[in-house]
């Protein structure tokens, strides 16, 4: 086991005219789960491979138990690594892919086994380790891919996207699987996934990246409650933050239509008294409101039924409304019942707004 450390950690493309990874700096301890999240594109995938050694670092350092690893080969830097496609040897046996690193080092047999009937229990492969993996269903391939993983006894385990070859159910099922199994082994961690929801709830920390610069690296309740910037504030929920942006500060509250949000006097300053903001604020932070009272109006388009929530997709009407670039997306009690084409009127819970800098998109003392 060991603590993981990116040092402004660099990787251009040759021909490219951005760095994919930007200087990454990333401190993981001993032990805990980081998982990497972001769009598309935005160097998650890179990051990992520098880790593992199979990218190059064209600036900055990665160190593994304090230990400089960033010019070592793969195989010298003591990581394993689960793949999104699994990569397992069609013709070897299950018991034979787990084992296959050890063989490779050239481990004793009864070791080998030994190691292998281990890892094989932890995930509930007992009964598959003479089956080939075409005889094998989608979940249990992607346990034996941790399984060889496993076996190894790393130092490290990184992991790109290791469940989105499976449907939406198993996903959810594997994933708790996967968190709980890491907690028991206490083996350090990096984990790579698109999707902000695994990230939530996998992580002991999450790093968001955005083209490849980190955007904040926090625990995942630091990120949905303070949110560093416009970015991950949008990013991280779902469904996500509303925002609404370049609402003109007046005195001391940022002000859209007859919706006041008063501001601290750090962020008035850092936006100017004629300057403008940007307003957050999540779909449980909306609570109805009489008609006449301080409000948004709010016309139903969708009303979306999750069972204990419902969510409703509006459109911001009236005052305020040319501040919004989408629909507002409000949480009702499902059992009040709501309707395409309905109005409601609502308002920000006090002290429930995020606000960010309209310049530079940080997030600003409310
Ligand atoms: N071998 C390569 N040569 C040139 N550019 C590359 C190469 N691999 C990735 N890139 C570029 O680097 C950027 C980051 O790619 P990366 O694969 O790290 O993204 P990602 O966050 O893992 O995305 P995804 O969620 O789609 O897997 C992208 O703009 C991509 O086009
Ligand atoms: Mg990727």
């Amino acid at each position: 086991m060991a603590a993981v450390t990116f040092e402004h950690a660099t990787r251009a493309y040759p021909g490219s005219d951005r760095p994919a990874v930007d200087r990454l700096g990333l401190d993981i301890e001993d032990g805990k789960f980081l998982v990497l999240v972001g769009p598309s594109g935005c160097g998650k995938s890179t990051s990992l491979r520098m880790l593992a050694g199979l990218e190059d670092v064209d600036a900055g350092a990665i160190r593994i138990g304090g230990r400089d690893v960033t010019g070592l080969q793969p195989k010298d830097r003591d990581i394993a690594m689960v793949f999104q496609n699994y990569a397992l040897y069609p013709h070897l046996t299950v018991a034979q892919n787990m084992g296959f690193a050890l063989k490779i080092a050239g481990r004793p047999a009864a070791e080998i086994r030994r190691r292998v009937e281990e890892a094989a229990r932890l995930l509930d492969l007992t009964a598959y380790l003479g089956r080939k993996p075409k005889a094998l269903s989608g979940g249990q391939r992607q346990r034996v891919a941790m399984g060889r993983a496993i076996v190894r006894e790393p130092q490290v385990f990184l992991m790109d996207e290791p469940l989105s070859n499976l449907d939406a159910k198993l996903r959810v099922s594997t994933r708790t699987q996967i968190a709980a199994l890491q907690r028991k082994l206490g083996i350090t961690t990096v984990y790579v996934t698109h999707d902000q929801v695994e990230a939530m709830t996998m992580g002991d920390r999450v790093a968001v990246l955005r083209d490849g610069v980190l955007q904040q690296c926090d625990t995942p309740r630091k990120l949905y409650e303070e949110p560093a910037n416009a970015f991950t504030a949008g990013f991280i929920g779902s469904p996500a933050m509303n925002l609404l942006t370049e609402v003109p500060v007046r005195d001391g509250a940022a002000v859209a239509g007859d919706v006041r949000v008063p501001l601290s006097r750090a962020a008035v300053a850092a936006a100017g008294e004629t300057g403008t903001v940007t307003v957050g604020f999540r779909p449980e932070s909306l609570q109805p409101v009489p008609a006449a009272e301080e409000g948004f109006a709010v016309t139903v388009n969708v009303v979306e039924e999750l069972g204990a929530d419902a969510f409703v997709y509006g459109s911001l009407e009236g005052p305020g409304a040319e501040f919004a670039t989408a629909d507002v997306v409000v949480r009702i009690d499902p059992r009040t019942g709501a309707h395409r084409g309905q109005r409601l009127r609502v308002r920000i819970r006090p002290g429930a707004a995020h606000v960010f800098s309209s310049t530079t998109g940080g997030r600003l003392p409310a």
